[in-house]
């Protein structure tokens, strides 16, 4: 159907040549002259075009003044230089052709504002509003940035299962593959389900994480990313969780964990500025409606650069500060968000690469630092959000990976093509996570994780 997107409209100043548009009405204004102003959106920039349409059209009371905010309307019209203040141009509409009309009474977006927990509700038409549209703009930026970075530095875009086998971090908190019906499940000689029944012939899960498949292609190729949907049955209710998320993973051989922390210091850099550079009306947006300190923020952390330390030099600076936490933190234990913040809010007031993290708490295939206590894991904290990457150097020692997988009480023959890696032509190499959705939040200001994701998957909620 022939129509121009908005943004490209808004862009001409050929006046008086003819354009057709195609949208949702924003809003309708009617006068006494007998004309009807009418902000139309159809999604391709946060402005809406004016179009200007007159009882001189043939059906202007049958549909022009039946148009309700929300409405579908493919509009033709003259593009005119408009005299109003705080836009260039309109359309003076010579032809109306209304679709869908929205009935004013029950469509919930209305001319109010509706606050973000009632708009998750109605998670189908909040797509219409202007904050989910814009966030939307900025997500799909983030996105196209990330294959621009990895293919502009030689990385193999690569595509890592999502039905696995193996518990990638070592945590547990996966969800369960299965085609077996609990009423009829087959058991084994012990009551327990017998998973060698199911599809797969073994228990499988939804993947944590892309990065073990995704080192066995780095052993061969170089450099590569996975780039897709990560799901974690963790039961935590907090704004920067969700169960279903997207994780970008570049895992590089041949590097040690200062040439994986300077790539993630790149890359989150490259992602700021390439928003900056391409999305300046959906920030200027949030900017004013949204987090007012957005704009500054941004062009400080993509000029500031980033602070590095090590997780005991962390430690050493939260201690002091320990009454003001919820949680006080002593050597050992995990940064909490109130720490991740402290230190890129309060002490250095930028984003702050932490390295060196006790093995204790850390995943088995991290490299086992020489004082026997750390591993070489490094995360990337930032103001407002704090963890936006998790990363290490991995280990490529074969005894070393046995000993810390028997440590950690897992099972080596399970992940033996894992260990082969380290059997045959083993070498250092390294790599890292980004969630998609915090460099979301982070790029927006939005407070709420699930209100930067289209469809939100969290503890109770999948619904749509
Ligand atoms: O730190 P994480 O758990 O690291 C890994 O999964 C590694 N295997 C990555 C790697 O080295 N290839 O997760 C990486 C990032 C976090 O820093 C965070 O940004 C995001 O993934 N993340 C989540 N985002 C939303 N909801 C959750 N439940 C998340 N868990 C992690
Ligand atoms: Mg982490």
């Amino acid at each position: 159907m022939q129509r121009e997107l908005i943004k490209h409209v808004l862009e001409r100043d050929d006046f008086g040549s003819t354009v057709t548009v195609a949208g949702w009405v924003r809003t309708r204004r009617d006068s006494k002259g007998g004309f009807s102003f009418i902000e139309l959106t159809d999604g391709s920039i946060i402005t809406g075009l004016q179009v200007i349409a007159d009882n001189e059209l043939p059906n202007y009371e049958s549909a022009v003044l039946r148009l309700s905010i929300g409405s579908a309307v493919r509009i033709t019209g003259t593009l005119t230089e408009s005299p109003a203040k705080g836009q260039r141009i309109e359309i003076k509409a010579t032809e109306v052709e209304p679709f869908g009309l929205a009935d004013p009474e029950t469509y919930p977006l209305q001319k109010k504002r509706v606050s973000f927990e009632r708009l998750r509700e109605i998670a189908h038409l909040r797509p219409r509003t202007n904050t989910i549209g814009a966030v939307t703009r900025v997500r799909n930026s983030l996105s196209y940035a990330t294959h621009r970075f990895y293919q502009d530095r030689d990385f193999l875009y690569l595509n890592t299962p999502l039905i696995t086998a193996s518990d990638a971090e070592g945590a547990g908190s996966m969800f369960r593959v299965s085609t077996i019906d609990p009423a009829t499940a087959p058991r084994t000689s012990d009551g327990e389900i017998d998973y060698a029944e199911d599809f797969f012939g073994r228990p499988t899960f939804l993947t944590v994480s892309g990065q073990l498949s995704a080192e066995t292609y780095a052993l061969a190729l170089d450099r590569v990313y996975t780039f897709g949907p990560t799901f974690r049955a963790e039961n935590s209710n907090t704004r920067r969780h969700l169960a279903e998320f997207w994780m970008v993973e570049p895992e590089i051989a041949f590097a040690d964990l200062n040439d994986d922390a300077d790539l993630a210091e790149d890359y989150v850099t490259y992602l700021i500025r390439y928003v900056l550079e391409n999305n300046e009306t959906d920030l200027e947006f949030f900017n004013r409606w949204v987090d007012t300190d957005l704009l500054d923020r941004l062009h400080h952390v993509a000029e500031s650069g980033f602070e590095r330390i090590t997780y005991t030099e962390a430690i050493g600076l939260l201690e002091p500060a320990n009454d003001s936490f919820e949680f006080p933190v002593v050597w050992g234990d995990d940064l909490q968000s109130e720490h991740e913040r402290y230190l890129t809010e309060q002490v250095f007031k930028r984003p702050v690469t932490v390295t060196d993290f006790p093995f204790a708490f850390k995943a088995f295939y991290m490299r086992r630092n020489d004082d026997g206590k750390t591993v070489a894991a490094m995360d990337v904290l930032v103001p407002g959000i704090g963890e936006i990457v998790g990363g290490s150097q991995r280990e490529e020692r074969l005894d070393v990976l046995a000993d810390s997988m028997r440590i950690k009480g897992m099972d080596e023959d399970h992940y033996w093509w894992y260990l082969d890696l380290r059997r045959f032509g083993s070498a250092p190499h390294a790599g890292f996570g980004l969630g998609l959705e915090r460099v979301v939040q982070f790029t927006t200001g939005m407070q709420n994780i699930r209100d930067v994701i289209p469809f939100p998957r969290t503890p109770r909620n999948a619904e749509f």
